[in-house]
């Protein structure tokens, strides 16, 4: 499995042959375990607000989608900073839609709050921002920032990725000038998504690579409803052969790729995959390559209004029966839960890269 081109990498995605995926999953687990430990690092997700002013085709928090809204308070999004340390969680994500309700000087705020009071590393994942807010934040005491590419093919990406008038969106772009500004970048996919092909998942999975990324998301993609993407008519984008199944197995095919690809990563088992297996969905990508974890810590009367899409794994729990049960879980596979707030590993590779753009 030295040279994972573009051809090999798609190869592996239609694999179906039990005996060669133990393979992969073999040598996934293997490559996880030499490069970034048994530890499973645990990040608290906060969901700062649902309000959205995008319109994404697939994600139920678009504006449109007329959905109940809500957005924290300093204090609650404290708070729940407080929880995760408190459940021994070495750092937090603070996500939400795009939202310029949560404004440079709240959010700069926010994690002046958190970093003054715990040592938890804190992420962000607030969608596409202006310079001068992302370098404010880092400046405030931020360690890292979460934006998925969702898919490097710039016209299914335009398809369901509406601009917002006179701004023309380019997450690779922001990406780049985010890791100048100093943050470790996290970025990720949908599989399935209606319109993408194999060729198109095996060229983005080579993107995790070129990119040097830190952290990586791979999850399926679910149909919402109310979103364009909901129903049966997002089948009729291309043709079925080529079309890249929503499905669990493709899923982990392409986590444990990533494994291999971006050996040092850190890559989260995701709620999407323990959604569409909530028997062992996380435990299965954990063990195909996975190594960290994101368990909900927002507090539940908002955590269920911040449906993506529906049936979200862990809503009702509260944050200690997460922590109960993914230690266990984690326990059960012979790992441990990570200590501190597993960061990157080694340097970061600056300059650009063959997937410079979403143009
Ligand atoms: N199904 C699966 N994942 C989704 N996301 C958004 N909508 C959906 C959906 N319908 C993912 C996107 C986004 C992340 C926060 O959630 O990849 O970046
Ligand atoms: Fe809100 Fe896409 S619709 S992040």
């Amino acid at each position: 499995m030295r040279d994972l081109d573009r051809s090999a990498v798609e190869a592996w995605l239609r694999e179906t042959e039990p005996a060669a995926l133990d393979q992969l999953w073999a040598e996934a687990d293997r490559v996880r375990r030499e490069r970034v430990g048994d530890e499973v690092h645990l990040r608290g997700l906060i969901e700062a607000s649902s309000h959205c002013v995008r319109s994404c085709h697939y994600c139920g928090l678009r504006a449109p989608s007329g959905l109940a809204r809500y957005r924290m308070t300093g204090a609650e999004i404290l708070d729940a900073a407080r929880e995760a340390h408190r459940l021994g969680y070495g750092s937090v994500v603070i996500q939400a839609g795009e939202d310029p309700g949560l404004t440079e000087a709240f959010i700069a705020e926010a994690v002046r709050a958190i970093k003054a009071e715990t040592p938890l590393a804190v992420t962000l994942s607030l969608g596409e921002r202006g310079d001068a807010e992302l370098a404010a934040w880092k400046a405030a005491g931020a360690d890292r920032y979460l934006l998925r590419f969702e898919t490097s093919d710039p016209a299914l990406y335009r398809r369901i990725h509406p601009d917002l008038p006179g701004r023309a969106s380019d997450r690779f772009a922001q990406l780049r000038r985010m890791r100048d500004m100093g943050y470790e970048i996290g970025t990720g996919v949908m599989v399935g998504i209606p319109g993408q092909t194999w060729r198109t998942l095996a060229a983005d999975l080579l993107c995790f690579r070129e990119f040097d990324m830190d952290m990586i998301g791979v999850g399926p993609f679910l149909p919402s409803p109310r979103t364009p993407m909901g129903g049966p008519e997002a089948a009729g984008y291309r043709a079925p052969q080529d079309q890249v199944p929503n499905d669990e197995l493709t899923t982990l095919k392409a986590v444990a790729l990533t494994r291999l690809l971006c050996p040092d990563a850190n890559l989260p088992s995701t709620t999407a995959l323990a959604t569409i297996d909530q028997a062992q969905g996380r435990e299965l990508a954990l063990q195909r390559g996975a190594n960290v974890v994101m368990p909900n810590v927002t507090p539940p009367v908002f955590r269920v209004q911040y449906e993506i899409y529906p049936g979200k794994a862990c809503v009702h729990e509260t944050a200690t029966a997460c922590q109960g049960c993914l230690e266990g879980r984690i326990h059960s596979l012979g790992r441990r839960v990570g200590a501190g707030p597993g960061g990157r590993r080694k340097a970061p590779r600056k300059g650009s890269s063959a997937c410079d753009s979403h143009h």
